[in-house]
């Protein structure tokens, strides 16, 4: 016995009715949350995207109106037509907003039914997050991923605004492409007219942003999807959304400064006030007080113990007296027990590259002045936890190169370490609560990092990233020490955003290919056009994207990027819902040309 809408309008939503609405005639649609049939009377909670709003069926409805609600099911659609009364004192609902009233209802008509549901969106235990996946539209009714999805519009609407504020002109750019240089696999689309040719989504627009500088644009932005095959993380998906900018004649600050601006207007949509401008660090400088490129601010940084240790305890210890020795602080810890010591070891590992003195405590009895140096330096409060990391003594002589290598080895295992640790001890202090928001830009990237397997360089951002000017001379000399004009904004140990000022001369793009060992083939198959391009008066510019999928989980404390995205795909790249990928027909597999060979996955 289902119901039209016929000429019905709403009056309210139905999280809106308040004590002052009592006594009004109201009409609410929406789903039935929940259903309590007591007999003569029958409560139906009736939810929509503002709320829940409790509708009251008694015997004075009639029995037309009672048989329609004993029909009613959870996830029914109706229309709850009456007038709104206080609530009994004593049946006031404080958890919700409109807990102060009820609807008692004189109609009520069944706009839809619903079949027996996989789950409640009103369970307060989840359903596995595959059969969640596979009835997204029903899980999506969850109040929470509703939050989830309206606090990712008023992000989205702030950095828009922002930006046009500031100048920034939305550019729309092609997603039918060819290969960009981010360095991740393509997501290939066939040509049907052109068969065994295909166009490639991109990865990000980013030659496409530059060449919208070269032709006069001076800023643009975009809030824009990007595709990458790439194995997936919890905080990565396939396609996800940058907010992606760049701006002509920049230094790195101007870049800074915008978005911070635009950052700031984002975490004001939760009510966060963030400081500007953000602290800034160098590559470097994060390296060997964090061991990490993307810091987390929220512990204390590393502390360089090596001044702390004589000659002879270095021998006795077998510690590289020419490597790295750091002090790790994690406060307010305590006195750590066995288990917890094991613990120590067990996180750190058996790496090779460096070694882990657990609890300075314990090495207080063989030496003590040491221990008393590292007090001094590191000054932790009685209560804290200090470890120390230290490089391993080495067995073969080293390089530079390698050296270099091999104390940011030491660094990064200690770093590791803290954030374990951090991880560990922290949460019980608060130091994670949701809304201690630290963040941090880093600066002066290496331009490349040394590919062991391939036995050559390649660009740490990509290939059009400037080097740093007073560098220019080591691209060839020691390109491991060349500087590149590339930043990071991190937050809280999460890299958020990546960007640098790029090359605009043709000279100096030559040199980097070289340093990259690509042909001049090579150059032309991959880039030709845009390597073309910048040759047609190219001004100097620079920009950097920011991953909007993560500023929005961090802004809802969620744990997954699934939870902020509308339709997400698993952590095997397959959207259960629509179930994709899919085979697709012979028929236009001919018509586009491809013939499909049977291979062999670990999937
Ligand atoms: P990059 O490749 O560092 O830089 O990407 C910029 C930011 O995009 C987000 N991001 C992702 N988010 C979710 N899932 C993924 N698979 C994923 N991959 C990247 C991250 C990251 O910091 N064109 C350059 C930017 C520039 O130089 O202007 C680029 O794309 O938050």
């Amino acid at each position: 016995m289902l119901d039209f809408l016929g000429d019905l309008k709403r009056t309210h939503m139905c999280g809106e009715l308040r004590a002052s609405d009592a006594g009004s005639k109201v009409v609410l649609m929406g789903w039935v949350n929940k259903r309590r049939d007591l007999g003569n009377l029958i409560f139906l909670d009736l939810r929509d995207r503002s709320g829940i709003t409790q509708v009251v069926i008694t015997a004075d409805a009639g029995a037309e109106v009672h048989d329609r609600a004993t029909a009613v099911r959870s996830e029914f659609v109706v229309a709850g037509i009456g007038h709104a009364k206080l609530r009994e004192p004593n049946t006031v609902n404080k958890n919700i907003p409109t807990g102060e009233i009820e609807v008692i209802a004189d109609e009520l008509r069944i706009l839809n039914d619903c079949k027996p549901l996989p789950f409640s969106p009103s369970d307060t235990v989840l359903a596995n997050e595959e059969v969640r996946l596979k009835y997204r539209y029903i899980d999506l009714r969850r109040p929470e991923l509703h939050r989830n999805i309206e606090l990712r519009h008023q992000v989205a609407i702030a950095i828009r605004d922002h930006l046009n504020s500031q100048g920034f002109y939305e550019i729309e750019t092609p997603f039918m492409t060819r290969s960009t240089p981010e360095g991740a696999r393509d997501y290939l689309v066939p040509s049907r007219v052109y068969p065994g040719e295909f166009y490639a989504l991109p990865q990000s627009p980013q030659l496409f942003k530059q060449i919208l500088m070269i032709s006069g644009f001076d800023k643009y932005f975009q809030i824009v999807r990007c595709f990458r095959d790439e194995d997936l993380r919890a905080d990565r998906q396939p396609e996800f959304t940058q907010i992606d900018l760049e701006i002509s004649f920049p230094r790195p600050e101007t870049v800074f400064r915008v978005v911070e601006g635009f950052l700031k207007a984002a975490f004001s949509t939760i009510g966060v006030e963030l400081q500007t401008p953000f602290p800034q660090m160098s590559y470097d400088q994060a390296i060997r007080l964090y061991g990490i490129d993307k810091p987390d601010l929220r512990l204390p940084a590393m502390v360089d113990v090596r001044d702390a240790f004589a000659a002879e305890n270095l021998e006795t210890l077998h510690v590289d007296s020419e490597l790295p020795i750091v002090a790790i602080v994690i406060p307010r810890v305590g006195e750590l027990s066995r288990k917890e010591r094991d613990e120590i070891k067990t996180m750190f590992g058996d790496r090779k590259d460096g070694k882990v003195f657990e609890d300075i405590k314990r090495l207080e009895k063989s030496f003590p002045d040491a221990v008393a140096k590292i007090r001094d330096i590191a000054r932790p409060h009685a209560e804290d936890l200090v470890v120390v990391v230290a490089g391993a003594k080495r067995t073969e002589a080293a390089n530079a190169v390698k050296s270099r290598q091999q104390a940011y080895g030491v660094y990064s295992a200690a770093g590791q370490l803290r954030l374990a640790l951090g991880q560990k001890y922290a949460e019980r202090h608060g130091a994670y609560k949701h809304g201690n928001f630290r963040l941090l830009w880093v600066t002066d990237f290496p331009m490349f990092e040394w590919d062991e397997a391939e036995q050559r360089w390649n660009a740490a951002h990509h290939p059009f990233t400037s080097p740093h000017e007073q560098d220019m001379d080591k691209l060839e000399s020691d390109p491991g020490a060349a500087r590149a004009l590339a930043y990071d904004v991190v937050l809280n140990g999460t890299e958020l955003g990546s960007g640098s000022i790029r090359i605009h001369r043709q000279d100096i793009q030559a040199k980097i290919f070289k340093a990259l060992g690509m042909s001049p083939e090579e150059q032309q198959a991959r880039f030709g056009f845009f390597l073309e391009a910048l040759q047609y008066g190219t001004p100097p510019h620079g920009g950097i994207a920011l991953g909007l999928d993560r500023i929005v989980m961090i802004l809802a404390g969620a744990e997954s990027l699934r939870e902020v995205i509308p339709f997400p795909k698993t952590a095997k790249a397959v959207d259960l819902m629509v179930d994709a990928p899919t085979p697709v027909s012979e028929r236009q597999l001919k018509e586009l040309g491809i013939a499909v060979r049977k291979i062999e996955t670990s999937n």
